[in-house]
């Protein structure tokens, strides 16, 4: 059974979110068209353990070093490598956050640090996820894409482009993005910028 991952990254109640909203309209098109699927929910902003902290990265070093680790430092890699097991045994990811401060929330990059750990990127990129696809639902205030306004070329999405970028390291090149954006610069036109984005998020869900 194809196992569907989603990273989830909002830290209010999904009441009145624009970012559930156009969740929703992917994962229940996504649903619908294969039911039979596993989707897993992960709202990394309620619940992400293992930032990439002292401890965390004092477990790294050891392990570059191949020294023993104590029982404590055992304890949380053995706890940490099932999220890692998890997300590398995944057959489609699915991102979803609003755009915070020009980037990704930063519980969804504590993830991404989090599963960067078995892919040994500084190393070569030993360990692949060839055949694996990644789509990137965003809400954000200001418009960054199709025809966004141009006064200031140096502010951009990089919270998408990072996002491909590290799933490009690890082998996920099938990846794609619905953005639903401008909601807070076009506050006239946001019902019909949302009504757009939920229709493209559900189209996408269909075909994902
Ligand atoms: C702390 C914070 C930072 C934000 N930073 C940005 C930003 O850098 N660029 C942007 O376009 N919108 C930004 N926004 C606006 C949100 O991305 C936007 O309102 C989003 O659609 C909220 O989704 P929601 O309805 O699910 O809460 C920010 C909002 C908050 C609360």
């Amino acid at each position: 059974m194809p196992k569907i991952l989603v990273i989830y990254a909002h830290p209010l109640t999904e009441k009145g979110s624009s970012t559930h909203e156009l969740y929703k309209y992917f994962i229940n098109a996504y649903q619908k068209a294969n039911p039979n699927d596993e989707v897993l929910i992960h709202n990394v902003s309620e619940y992400m353990p293992y930032p990439l902290n002292k401890f965390a990265v004092s477990i790294y070093n050891k392990k570059l070093a191949k020294c023993d680790l104590n029982v404590d430092e055992k304890r949380f890699n053995d706890a940490r490598q099932t999220w890692i097991d998890e997300f590398n045994h995944a057959d489609k990811y699915v991102f979803v956050n609003p755009m915070y401060n020009l980037f990704i929330p930063a519980e969804m990059k504590s993830y991404i640090d989090m599963i960067m750990a078995s892919h040994d990127t500084l190393h070569g990129g030993l360990n692949k996820l060839h055949g694996k696809k990644a789509i990137h639902l965003q809400t954000s205030g200001n418009k960054y894409h199709n025809n966004a306004p141009t006064d200031d070329p140096q502010i951009k999405d990089l919270a998408d482009e990072y996002l491909k970028m590290m799933l490009h390291v690890i082998g996920v090149d099938d990846y794609s993005s619905v953005f639903a954006e401008g909601m807070d610069v076009d506050p006239i036109n946001a019902i019909e910028i949302l009504d757009n984005a939920y229709d493209e998020a559900e189209l996408a869900g269909q075909k994902f």
